[in-house]
C-alpha cells in the first residue's frame, strides 16, 4: 500500500514480547553493540540529528538537539522515556511495549549512553499495569544478557532503567509535570525555562523523548540517518505511528509516512467510511485536537511547524453526521474540567466554566449570556494559561463553534 512503512511495526508478527531471544532473532541489538564496538556517543548523536527526526510526543522537537545538548553537560544527567499517554483514542505508545518492548529499551539504551547518562527512566501511564509487567520481564532479560546494567557488551558503558508509574493525571504527560511527579511532588507543570536539558530531573541536565521518537532509533543508527530522512516529509522524515477510529471499516494503529493526507488514511489504509455513513469532520491528535472537514482531507500530516493542524498524539477520529456532536463537545469539556491540574486560575476556572455552558448546550438550555461568556472563555483559554493543557482545553470547541457552527447552534435556536 502507497505510504505504508514498517519500521517500529516490523516483524510484530513474529515476536513473542516476553522472549528477547525473538527479539534477537530479527537483529536486536545489534544497533546497540555497533554503538560499543566502532561508534562514539558524538557520532549516535550526529546520525540522529542528520535523520531531523522530530518528537512523536506532540511538540515536534528534534530529537538529535536534545541529546546534543546533554551530552555537552557535565555531571549527572538522566534520560527519561514519556510513556504517560493519557490522551483520549490513543494507545501507540501501549502497543509498542505490547509488541516488541525490546526496540524500546534498545532505543532508551542508546539515547542514555549517547548523552552521558548512567541512570534512565520509564515513566508509565498509571493503568499500564500489564505493560510495567511486559517492561520488568524485558529489563531483567535485557541485564542478563550484558545489554543494561555494568560493563554493558564487556565495555565500561553502564546503565539502569527504572520503571515509575503515574497516577493517571494526563497533565503528568507534559515534560515539567512528570518531572515533578516522578521527584514525588504534586504532578503540575513548572515555569519554563529553565527548560528539562539544563535543569531536568532533581535539578540535571535531562533528556524526555516520548517512546515513538525513542523505538526509532535503533533503525536509524543500523541504517544511517541519511537514509531516515530519505523516508516521508521533506520537513520531518519518517515513520508514524497513527490510530485510527470512529466510523471507518479498519479501525486500529497504522504505521505510515510522515507527510501522508488523511484522506489516504481514512481511505486506503482505513478502508473508507462505514456504510451507510457520510463523513463529517476527523479529530486529528485526540480531545486536544483540531477538526478537518471534508475540503481538508488532503493536507498532509507532519510535525512541519507551519502546519495549522498539529499531528498531536497521532489518533484520528472519523465523525459522521449521526453522531450527537453536543455529547462528543461535552465528553471533551468534561475531560479537560477533570484534568486540569488546578495550577493557574484560568484553566481551573475557565475549563469547569466551560464545562457548565456545554451542558446546557446540551440540555437545549444555552442563553444568549452563556454564548458570550463562552467567546471570553475560549480566549481566556487560548491566551493566558500556565500551560498548553489549557489551550488544548479550548481547540475541539473552538473549532466545533467556528467550523460547525451553524449547525451546532441550529439545534439550540
Ligand atoms: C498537557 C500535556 C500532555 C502531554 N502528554 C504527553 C504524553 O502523554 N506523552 C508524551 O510523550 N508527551 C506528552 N506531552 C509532551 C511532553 O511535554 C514532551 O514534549 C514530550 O514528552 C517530549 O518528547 P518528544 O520530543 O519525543 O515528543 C504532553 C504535553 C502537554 C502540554
Ligand atoms: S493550564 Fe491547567 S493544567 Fe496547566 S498549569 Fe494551569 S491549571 Fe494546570
Amino acid at each position: 500500500m502507497k505510504n505504508e512503512l514498517k519500521i517500529i511495526t516490523k516483524d510484530w508478527d513474529k515476536l513473542n514480547p516476553l522472549r528477547i531471544e525473538d527479539y534477537i532473532a530479527i537483529g536486536g541489538y545489534q544497533s546497540l553493540e555497533k554503538f560499543i564496538s566502532k561508534l562514539k556517543p558524538s557520532e549516535i548523536i550526529a546520525e540522529i540529528k542528520e535523520s531531523q527526526l522530530a518528537g512523536r510526543g506532540g511538540a515536534g522537537f528534534l530529537m538529535g538537539e536534545k541529546l546534543a545538548q546533554v551530552a555537552e553537560e557535565k555531571g549527572t544527567k538522566y534520560f527519561i522515556c514519556n510513556l504517560d499517554e493519557s490522551e483520549p483514542g490513543t494507545y501507540k505508545d501501549r502497543a509498542i511495549v505490547d509488541h516488541n518492548p525490546h526496540l524500546l529499551l534498545e532505543g532508551i539504551i542508546l539515547c542514555s549512553l549517547a548523552i552521558g547518562a548512567e541512570k534512565a527512566f520509564i515513566y508509565l501511564n498509571g493503568r499500564y499495569e500489564e505493560q510495567r509487567e511486559i517492561l520488568a520481564q524485558a529489563i531483567q532479560q535485557a541485564r542478563k544478557k550484558y545489554f543494561l546494567g555494568k560493563n554493558i557488551f564487556q565495555s565500561d558503558y553502564k546503565l539502569s532503567i527504572e520503571l515509575f508509574s503515574g497516577a493517571g493525571a494526563y497533565i503528568c504527560g507534559e515534560e515539567t509535570a512528570l518531572i515533578n511527579s516522578l521527584e514525588g511532588n504534586r504532578g503540575e507543570p513548572k515555569l519554563k525555562p529553565p527548560y528539562p536539558v539544563k535543569a531536568g530531573l532533581f535539578g540535571c541536565p535531562t533528556v524526555i523523548n516520548n517512546a515513538e521518537t525513542i523505538a526509532n532509533i535503533p533503525w536509524i543508527i543500523k541504517n544511517s540517518g541519511e537514509k531516515y530522512k530519505e523516508i516521508g516529509s521533506i520537513s520531518s522524515p519518517g515513520s508514524k505511528l497513527f490510530i485510527l477510529g470512529g466510523v471507518v471499516k479498519n479501525k486500529g494503529l497504522i504505521e505510515a509516512q510522515t507527510g501522508i493526507t488523511l484522506r489516504e488514511l481514512i481511505y486506503d489504509f482505513g478502508g473508507g467510511l462505514l456504510s451507510g455513513k457520510e463523513f463529517w469532520f476527523a479529530q486529528l491528535g485526540g480531545s486536544s485536537g483540531r477538526l478537518l472537514l471534508e475540503d481538508e482531507l488532503d493536507i498532509k500530516l507532519d510535525f512541519n511547524k507551519k502546519n495549522q493542524y498539529p499531528l498531536g498524539s497521532g489518533s484520528v477520529l472519523v465523525v459522521d453526521k449521526t453522531v450527537d456532536i453536543y455529547d462528543l463537545m461535552l465528553s471533551w469539556a468534561s475531560f479537560f474540567r477533570r484534568e486540569s491540574c488546578g495550577k493557574c486560575v484560568p484553566c481551573r476556572e475557565g475549563t469547569f466554566r466551560l464545562w457548565g455552558i456545554i451542558k446546557r448546550l446540551r440540555d437545549r438550555e444555552i442563553s444568549q449570556r452563556d454564548k458570550e461568556a463562552m467567546e471570553d472563555i475560549l480566549w481566556t483559554l487560548n491566551n493566558t494559561t500556565f500551560c498548553p493543557l489549557g489551550k488544548f482545553s479550548a481547540t475541539a470547541i473552538q473549532d466545533a463553534i467556528t467550523k460547525l457552527g451553524k449547525d451546532i447552534f441550529k439545534k439550540n435556536n
